[in-house]
């Protein structure tokens, strides 16, 4: 996924500043290269280059680009490897017109060798080049701009989204599955993927719809969809909240969200709890119930295996998003899918969703964009309210994620009282996050390993396997979360004295207590390290890191707290930046 940004001031200011400023709030989307293209007396301005939107301002001055008109892009590269000339803004070989992109162009080959046999040249390796070129060879053939962006769009296949700037100080930003907003402000109109790029210059916002682009000019904008056909969409006014995403005491946005969850476990949900009557009644009356995610979302879904049965008596079958289109025969009228996500943009979490959809089953969804594409494809949506989550790495949105699943229980079986337990939870989070020294030691002491395995049985195996992939995403160790009871059935070959294993096993009614022990002692007889994760120390341990004694039912919620903390000390100490892992970015929007 990438960022895109435009805009357009309606005084002489330049828009350089502005747009760098807005592209480091959105970098979390793509931070391989970032670029800036401005308009000034009529001239395309650009420069580009490899690596963050400080380091690469340091460098080459972004922010003295000369123009009140202006696009920017950090990059996620999927179409070139990470390179300067592949780096957004790309100009058409005319240098007419620059674009920046976020998606896929999957046809682009195609377009790359028409338009090359018309004598257009190519710098680049990205499939985004082909949008400049089209459009400025459309609008070479006597097309007037609307006219040539409908033509241009007609023959781009693909997810994506992209704003252009025109020499006639116009921007288009053109929306077709990947998200694009039009911000109204006083000193100018922005297009942007997030509101975090304009959220502190504008006071109202227009969400775009799939298949409609709009045409901006210092005096105006005008929508249109693919067709053509004139688009009324009504502003609305821009929540405040988004405007202080700001990492405050914290040196990273991933240890601040962290933190966050001593208060959104609490609010989680709490925006939406008339949607969860409909969920209970469309739960209630399916006849077969399909939960998907992907990454941390998907941890989730196998959280949601666990928990429900035995409180609601619905069984609840997790599918991986991206393995959705192998389970086509699944869905009907009579099936519900609950998907869940962060972002809502997630490629394959959208796919998954039309899918099922195509099959008219019923579409529930998790969600904390509640303007995201997921959201609008939903028949209801629950909110998970946790505030913009900008760490690549899932943390807060997941223990939100759970606190609603509890939530939604709880409207099975009320006699849980789930919801007036939820303080004394936060509590445990909070003793967990006052007390983080255990961690901290183990995570100085594991910093240059390169396998961690960890274990959990029933509902502490997701949350192993959710451990798991905090540390892989963060310290680039290889950490592998497996059900306890399978250690004897393959893993136990790859333990030795150069092994440590982390244990989920808390002193619960017992019933995975004592067989873990019993899995510690094989893992121990043959020479590899325990780090215990339990509210109760026991000598087995090697390593104990202690978590506060809870009722059974809240232990996979404070137990993913202690992985959060490890991946990001981890992290640290192998010199990473927890914020910006490499290769990841924090929503997939590409299949
Ligand atoms: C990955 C993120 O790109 O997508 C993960 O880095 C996340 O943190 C996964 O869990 C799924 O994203 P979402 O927004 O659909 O929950």
């Amino acid at each position: 996924m990438c960022s895109i940004i435009g805009c357009i001031h309606n005084s002489n200011l330049d828009v350089a500043n502005v747009l760098v400023e807005s592209m480091g709030k959105m970098e979390y989307r793509g931070y391989d290269s970032v670029g800036l293209a401005t308009l000034s007396d009529r001239e395309i301005l650009i420069k580009k280059g490899i690596g963050r939107v400080s380091h690469v301002n340091k460098e080459l001055s972004l922010n003295e680009l000369k123009g009140e008109i202006g696009i920017g892009h950090t990059r996620w590269a999927t179409h070139g490897g990470v390179t300067q000339s592949n780096a957004h803004p790309h100009v058409c070989a005319r240098s007419e017109i620059a674009v920046v992109h976020n998606g896929i162009i999957e046809n682009y080959l195609d377009l790359k060798n028409q338009l090359k046999n018309k004598g257009m040249t190519f710098k680049s390796d990205t499939d985004t080049e082909v949008i400049p070129n089209l459009l400025s060879s459309i609008i070479i053939e006597g097309n007037d701009l609307k006219n040539a962006v409908i033509k241009t769009v007609s023959k781009l296949t693909g997810q994506y989204s992209f704003i252009a700037m025109l020499k006639d100080k116009s921007l288009v930003g053109v929306k077709n599955h990947e998200p694009l907003i039009l911000g109204l402000g006083s000193d100018g109109y922005y297009l942007s993927s997030d509101i975090l790029g304009f959220a502190k210059h504008v006071d109202k916002v227009i969400y775009l719809d799939d298949e409609q682009f709009v045409i901006v000019n210092p005096s105006g904008y005008t929508i249109y969809d693919f067709k053509g056909n004139l688009v009324n969409l009504i502003p609305t006014k821009i929540s405040k909240t988004s405007e202080n995403v700001e990492k405050g005491k914290y040196e990273h946005f991933t240890i601040k969200e962290i933190h966050e969850q001593t208060s959104t476990v609490l609010q989680s949900g709490i925006e939406s709890l008339d949607e969860f009557d409909t969920f209970f009644n469309i739960l209630k009356t399916s006849k077969r119930v399909y939960v998907t995610g992907s990454g941390t979302s998907y941890n989730t879904a196998l959280v949601a295996k666990y928990l429900f049965p035995k409180i609601t008596g619905i069984s609840i079958e997790p599918i991986m998003s991206s393995e959705m289109k192998f389970f086509d025969d699944c869905f009907n009228e009579d099936t519900t899918l609950v998907a869940i996500s962060q972002s809502g943009e997630s490629t394959d979490v959208l796919n998954a969703v039309a899918f099922a959809k195509e099959k008219n089953s019923k579409i529930l969804s998790i969600v904390n964009t509640t303007t995201s594409s997921l959201a609008k494809a939903s028949d209801s949506f629950i909110g998970l309210n946790c505030g913009y989550e900008v760490g690549v790495a899932a943390t807060k949105s997941f223990t939100s994620q759970i606190t609603i699943l509890y939530r939604l229980l709880e409207k099975f079986d009320p006699s849980q009282k789930i919801s007036s337990q939820l303080n004394s939870v936060v509590d445990a989070i909070s003793k967990i996050l006052e007390n983080q020294k255990p961690v901290i030691d183990i995570s100085h002491a594991l910093k240059n390993i390169n396998n961690l395995y960890i274990l959990g049985r029933g509902v502490h195996y997701p949350i192993a396997k959710e451990g798991a992939l905090k540390i892989k995403e963060l310290s680039y160790i290889h950490a592998e979360g497996f059900a306890a009871g399978e250690l004897k059935h393959g893993p136990l070959a790859l333990m030795d004295e150069d092994t440590y294993v982390i244990v989920i096993n808390p002193k619960d009614d017992g019933s995975t207590y004592a067989d873990n022990l019993s899995n510690i002692s094989e893992i121990k007889s043959r020479g590899a390290k325990i780090i215990g994760v339990s509210d109760e120390f026991n000598q087995i341990y090697d390593y104990w890191i202690p978590l506060p004694t809870l009722p059974k039912l809240f232990y996979p919620l404070i137990e993913t707290i202690p992985f959060q903390l490890m991946a990001y000390y981890l992290s640290i100490e192998r010199g990473n930046d927890p914020d910006y892992p490499r290769n990841l970015a924090k929503c997939v929007t590409v299949k």
